[in-house]
């Protein structure tokens, strides 16, 4: 079994959802956004863009999702465009990245989906063919921010196959 300090960032990464009332300085945003930047895209294309809200902006977005009350509680979250010609899968992975740079500083991070796209199109101003269905809240975690009902993972007999699906790992 493998272990350092980055493998097992990437295992304990949880999504946490209380933070403290406190301002993210630019110089953070900053970092994070660059981590959006550098992440791989299918053909290099990078078919996508951030919109950092906060604020009013920010609360405006959380009315476009179901399960948003990380949005509200945060001093700050990414909005990942996916701009037209782009791919869900290139908008995953840069959520990915967000949360992990933002872990490796020692914030909290929590993927929020917006259900009510159009709703956060206009929000937004997002131009033809952009949509945002998902928003990375982040902030510095409170003292006592826990994973919510944290459910563990499936057995991994569950999950990986070797050749064949269902053939046992
Ligand atoms: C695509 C996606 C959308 C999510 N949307 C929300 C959301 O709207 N609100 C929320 O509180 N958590 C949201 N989550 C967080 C998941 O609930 C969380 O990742 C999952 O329960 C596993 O917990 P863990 O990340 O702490 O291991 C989302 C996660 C993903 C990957």
């Amino acid at each position: 079994m493998t272990t350092n300090d980055h493998y097992d960032r990437i295992l304990g990464l949880r999504a946490l959802r209380t933070y403290r009332d406190e301002p993210l300085p630019d110089a953070l945003i900053e970092c994070l956004l660059e981590a959006a930047r550098w992440t791989g895209s299918s053909k290099n294309l990078q078919n996508w863009s951030f919109v950092v809200v906060d604020g009013d902006q920010k609360d405006r977005l959380a009315e476009c999702g179901d399960f948003t009350d990380p949005l509200r509680a945060a001093p700050v979250a990414f909005a990942l465009v996916e701009e037209a010609d782009g791919y869900e899968f290139d908008t995953g992975r840069v959520a990915q990245n967000v949360m992990l740079a933002a872990d490796t500083l020692d914030l909290a991070s929590c993927p929020i989906t917006l259900h009510r796209e159009d709703d956060a199109r206009a929000i937004l101003g997002l131009p033809e063919g952009a949509r945002c269905r998902y928003v990375v809240a982040v902030g510095y975690p409170t003292d006592d921010a826990v994973p919510r009902k944290f459910g563990g993972r499936k057995p991994m007999s569950d999950l990986a196959f070797r050749n064949r699906h269902g053939e046992s790992w």
